[in-house]
């Protein structure tokens, strides 16, 4: 990297609410560059991603990051349809049912699938790829361009190792849209970090905390506010217990960002793709005894610590700062 360049940072998302919080906290986040948004499906279509993250990027001050679209659909399926409970959480529109103003920006001609490849052929290690939906975009550059696999630094927001699913006793949510895909992914990207339920459901977000955005007076702050409030709502009816929403992919932006925020467990994953347990995430027998593991798996979380800087890097974009590149 030449002397006093941001690393680059790709997210791969499916805005979403916390997904919108995971670029909030990105684009709050001084040590890196976002260099563009690839949009997947999972919360939202891939149009309706694309939509919101344009329209994001505007209202947080950073209308000049590209935003590109990505595959549609899983492997196995040959369309998608938001699920019910998938709308529940996010809104129909995919940001809490509140109105942000269309985007005066465009979707780049170049698809997300290229735009991933070019990327990490330029940028190698100094490039980290943050997925927080489906995972069909990074199997299918791993498909079109062998050297992928080897090359990028993989980040996701997904799975869960030592607690149950959130859609089926084994399955996450973004790993069951496309258990293919994750699986190619888990099985052969050289470097993988995975941030599942086992941490994501540890940190936790109140109304506590949306006040304090909302009392800036800001429409980003307004937004940030609203929009999250329907997200702890609608976990105030699917998991009471937990007292607040999970912050899912802004963790998993924060450990890109850096690591010391988690516990990392050393392993070769699988997914499985077959039975009933087609969406788990686990270690791979086959691979047990191979001395190299392409895969860490976050068990533990410093939920104090990853709170803190959550609040001041989403903060200073609710605050309208300029968080220009
Ligand atoms: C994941 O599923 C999506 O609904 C969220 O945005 C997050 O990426 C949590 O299981
Ligand atoms: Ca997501």
């Amino acid at each position: 990297m030449v002397d006093g360049a941001k690393k680059k940072l790709i997210l791969d998302l499916d805005t979403g609410i916390d997904d919108a919080l995971a670029l909030a906290y990105a684009l709050g986040s001084e040590e890196f560059e976002l260099i563009g948004i690839t949009a997947t499906y999972g919360n939202v279509l891939v149009e309706t991603g694309v939509r919101n993250d344009l329209a994001l990027l505007e209202l947080f001050g950073r209308p000049d990051v590209p935003v590109f679209a990505g595959v549609e659909h899983a492997r196995a399926k040959d369309s998608f349809e938001v699920l019910e409970i998938s709308a529940f959480i996010h809104g129909r529109n995919g940001i809490g049912e509140v109105e942000v103003a269309e985007p005066k920006a465009t979707v780049q001609t170049k698809s997300a699938v290229d735009f991933l490849i070019e990327s990490v052929a330029t940028y190698g290690e100094d490039l980290v790829i943050v997925p927080t939906g489906a995972m069909t975009n990074i199997a299918a550059a791993m498909e079109k361009d062998p050297s992928f696999a080897a090359n990028a630094h993989i980040v996701f927001m997904g799975g869960a190792l030592t607690v149950p699913g959130n859609v089926s006793p084994w399955a996450e949510a973004n790993i069951n849209q496309d258990p293919e895909a994750a699986d190619m992914m888990v099985r052969g990207c050289a470097d993988i970090t995975m941030i599942g339920l086992d941490v994501t459901l540890q940190t936790l977000l109140t109304y506590e905390e949306t006040k304090k955005w909302r009392a800036l007076g800001t429409k980003a702050g307004a937004f940030l506010a609203d929009a999250t409030d329907y997200y702890i709502k609608a976990y105030d009816t699917t998991a009471p217990h937990l007292g607040g929403c999970g912050l899912h992919d802004p963790l998993a932006v924060g450990v890109a960002v850096d690591p010391s925020l988690v516990q990392l467990l050393p392993i070769n994953l699988k997914v499985d793709t077959e039975g009933a347990t087609r969406g788990r995430t686990i270690g791979d027998e086959t691979r047990l005894n191979d001395p190299v593991k392409n895969a860490k798996v976050a068990t533990g979380v410093d939920v104090e610590r990853f709170l803190k800087e959550f609040m001041a890097r989403v903060g200073k974009v609710a605050a309208g700062a300029n968080v220009s590149a």
